[in-house]
């Protein structure tokens, strides 16, 4: 008998934004392990058809008879055009989606404010806040016509706490926070669900994008403590799906144990 009880996600459809990497790519393949047919979602095409293998590898290697389509959709969510034909691109069998897992995100460099790239900020506002909130414009009306949904937003630790050298990025996810917050309010007298994850250090090719390819920079990051791993989120998200209909998480803060807020974490021997 497991801990806990998984079985509602069972022939469950989901969307995954930014699945070819990271958080993205294990929340697919654990809802795949899982029972859930997943649409995954993101720029590199060739990746995201690679995490769809790993799906269905898992989905046979759990045993399970429900569940088991995959489909991927190669899409940009800060280009609104492309957005908007995300409907027309999920195959009609998957039309029916119970989850949507907005992950795809970013944050480019460390540089203080007066010497922040302007495409920078508009990547980053354009993909962590109006990218989610185009995905959620389109999937909340499906929800609300079915009368039944939840959305799962990836907020941050960088949501609730600004710090030096990430003004961009934190205020990206506070938006995203005030965005989740202000949606769960309006659905209150809905079935649909809302969720926020705010992951604290978590070791994925986020700080190798934010270094704009610097391994070695981007490994400094988590030097000397040992970070979250992409499925240790993914059991987070999984598990809020997996929850009874009435049961609504409203917000999920994970820390390595060695982090205890945007900034202070500890490097140091074990106390
Ligand atoms: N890692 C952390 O420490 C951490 C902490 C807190 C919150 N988060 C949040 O968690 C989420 C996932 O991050 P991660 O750590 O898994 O990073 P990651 O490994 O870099 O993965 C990011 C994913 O987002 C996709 N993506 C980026 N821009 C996109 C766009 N315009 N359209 C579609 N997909 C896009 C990428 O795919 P393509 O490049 O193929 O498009 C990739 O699949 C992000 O929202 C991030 O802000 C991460």
């Amino acid at each position: 008998m497991p801990v806990f009880d998984a079985s509602r996600l069972a022939g469950k459809t989901v969307i995954v934004t930014g699945a070819s990497a990271g958080i993205g790519a294990a929340t697919a393949v654990l809802f795949a392990k899982g029972g859930s047919n997943v649409i995954l979602v993101a720029r590199r095409k060739d990746v995201i058809d690679a995490v769809a293998q790993q799906c269905a590898a898992a989905h046979k290697e759990s045993g399970l008879s429900q569940g088991g389509k995959f489909a991927t959709v190669q899409l940009d969510v800060s280009d609104k055009t492309s957005v908007a034909s995300l409907w027309d691109k999920i195959p009609q069998d998957l039309k029916d989606v119970d989850v949507l897992v907005n992950n795809a995100g970013y944050v480019l460099g460390v540089e203080h404010v007066g010497t922040i790239k302007d495409e920078d900020i508009e990547g980053m506002f354009a993909t962590n806040v109006l990218g989610l909130i185009s995905v959620t414009q389109l999937l909340v009306r499906h929800f609300k016509e079915k009368k039944a949904g939840h959305i799962i937003n990836l907020g941050s630790i960088a949501g609730r706490e600004p710090y030096a050298g990430g003004s961009i990025y934190t205020a990206t996810k506070h938006a995203v926070h005030a965005f989740t917050a202000s949606m769960m309010r309006e659905l209150v007298n809905t079935p649909i669900r809302v969720t926020e994850i705010q992951p604290g250090m978590v070791e994925t090719e986020f700080s190798i994008v934010r270094f704009r390819g610097d391994t070695s920079a981007a490994k400094k990051v988590y030097e000397g403590l040992q970070p979250l791993v992409a499925e240790d989120i993914a059991e987070e998200i999984v598990w809020a799906a997996a929850r009874p209909p009435h049961v609504n998480i409203a917000e999920v803060l994970v820390f390595p144990v060695n982090q205890a807020s945007a900034t202070i974490n500890y490097r140091g021997p074990k106390a």
